[in-house]
């Protein structure tokens, strides 16, 4: 046979159906006309819309026969395991995700995020239960690992060698660090100049091949989609089926750490649009298996400055998605035309939620109150405080209600963000310049001194 034909089999190989969905527990659904049992890409080869796994083989006795009672059950013993499956907080709740044999599994010990309490910034959006699910506190430090164990090891089980993504930053430090961990190759597209060195410097780190492409995030999508049509690479963008999967598994592992009582809200940013589809697909399963017995709303917030669902919801009620040219600060929600915002308009109506947007100089505010309750954040996750605040004056968020908010990225992620801010020239030579002048009491630049003693105890004398 000749080399090109081999090449062509080795390729038809490759890009042929990456897993088996087949086995009667999960299968591929398109969002659009709804065909099932379709072949494993990201699209459906009839209309082009997304995918997404539904679970036929859960009907009619629950997730392997098992009853919610024992699940909930099952998930919690296996918190005292010292297997790397049961350790990982996305792999522990491996019966609602599709089957996959747990050799193959790769895993960082992902998930497993705290919930915390943020009293003052409650006090400051005028409610009294507030609550923060910090995803940012992931082995890479965003949420997007929680998806990235579940899409990369579905990979390397269906045999890959090359992994790849378009991304703003954490997707892009995510997928080098779990292609490096199974022993896959990764390829990284990012905007020239316009994500975090942080999240750049990670991917190099974690050993990606990283190219920065003289375009934003929009446009590195566009590349990499015919990039992977032509090459056996595996797309790891979050249009992946699987990602989404893993990315479900936080709302879980919310619910169970609040003892499976479903907040009154959950805010989440957003940007390509697919945490708050997972978080809504997560919370529609919980309804349909009984873990929970009403749904929390979602709503998605979104920068001024990149807010394609606001716009598309207020102009045309979500029946079209209008595309923008997106600039923000936080880049990480730098996004203009976000593949699954059909998934997620189909969670903030299901949930009865709703879509907000907020200015620069907000998100910059509710990330300096985020930090100085001692947790911090990125800035793409403090959208969801900014947000909040402008929900409780709309009255859509009452001041007795309980919310969540979904901080996705951890705040060494933007350092640079968080210095420009407490050096108080985060917007200089901006159009928020003057609007920026109500954030100087959060700022608390860092000071010089002689290495006196006495001139360390004066200053603490004037700072009690
Ligand atoms: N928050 C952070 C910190 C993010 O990195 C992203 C997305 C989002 C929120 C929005 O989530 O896309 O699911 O709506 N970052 C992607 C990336 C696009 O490439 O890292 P989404």
């Amino acid at each position: 046979m000749r080399a090109s034909a081999l090449l062509f089999l080795w390729f038809r190989e490759m890009t042929e159906p990456a897993t088996k969905t087949d086995l009667g527990v999960s299968q591929l659904k398109c969002i659009g006309c709804g065909r099932t049992a379709l072949p494993d890409r990201f699209r459906c080869e009839t209309c082009r819309d997304l995918l997404e796994i539904i679970f036929p083989g859960w009907e009619p006795a629950g997730p392997y026969g098992l009853s919610a009672n024992s699940l909930k059950k099952l998930w919690l013993s296996r918190k005292s395991s010292f297997e790397p499956a049961d350790q990982s907080g996305v792999w522990r709740f491996r019966e609602v995700l599709p089957e996959i044999d747990q050799e193959k599994i790769i895993t960082l010990r992902e998930g497993n995020t705290p919930v915390y309490e943020l009293p003052h910034c409650a006090r400051s959006a005028g409610i009294q239960h507030l609550y923060a699910k910090h995803q940012g506190m992931n082995p890479t430090g965003s949420f997007k690992d929680t998806g990235m164990t579940a899409a990369a090891s579905f990979a390397r089980a269906a045999g890959y060698q090359w992994v790849a993504c378009a991304s703003t930053g954490n997707t892009s430090a995510s997928m080098a660090a779990y292609a490096s961990r199974g022993g896959l190759r990764s390829l990284v597209l990012i905007p020239d100049g316009k994500i975090s060195w942080g999240k750049l410097s990670q991917s190099l780190d974690y050993g990606a091949i990283t190219v920065q492409l003289k375009t934003d995030f929009d446009g590195c999508v566009r590349v990499l989609n015919e990039v992977v049509e032509r090459m056996p690479v595996y797309l790891l963008n979050s249009v992946n089926p699987y990602r989404v999967e893993g990315q479900k598994t936080s709302a879980f592992e919310l619910l169970e750490q609040r003892g499976w009582e479903p907040p009154d809200h959950i805010i989440v940013p957003g940007g390509n649009l697919a945490n708050s589809s997972a978080i809504g697909k997560a919370l529609g399963e919980m309804k349909h298996l009984g873990f929970i017995s009403r749904l929390p709303k979602v709503s998605v917030m979104q920068a001024e400055g990149a807010n394609p669902l606001v716009r598309s919801v207020r102009e045309n009620g979500g029946e079209k998605l209008i595309p923008v040219h997106a600039e923000t600060m936080a880049t990480a929600i730098r996004i203009g035309n976000p593949a699954s915002w059909k998934k997620a308009l189909r969670v903030i109506r299901e949930t009865g939620g709703t879509v907000e947007q907020v200015s620069e100089v907000e998100i910059a505010l509710a990330k300096a109150e985020i930090g100085a309750e001692g947790v911090g954040c990125e800035p793409a996750s403090a959208v969801t405080l900014a947000g909040l605040k402008k929900l409780v004056k709309q009255g859509f968020v009452k001041p007795n209600e309980t919310v969540v908010l979904v901080l996705t990225g951890h705040t060494l992620k933007d350092a640079d963000f968080t210095l420009k801010f407490h050096r108080g020239d985060l917007f200089d030579g901006t159009t928020y310049q003057a609007e920026s002048g109500s954030l100087k009491r959060f700022e608390r630049s860092p000071l010089v001194l002689e290495p006196s003693v006495d001139a360390v105890i004066k200053l603490l004398q004037s700072a009690a």
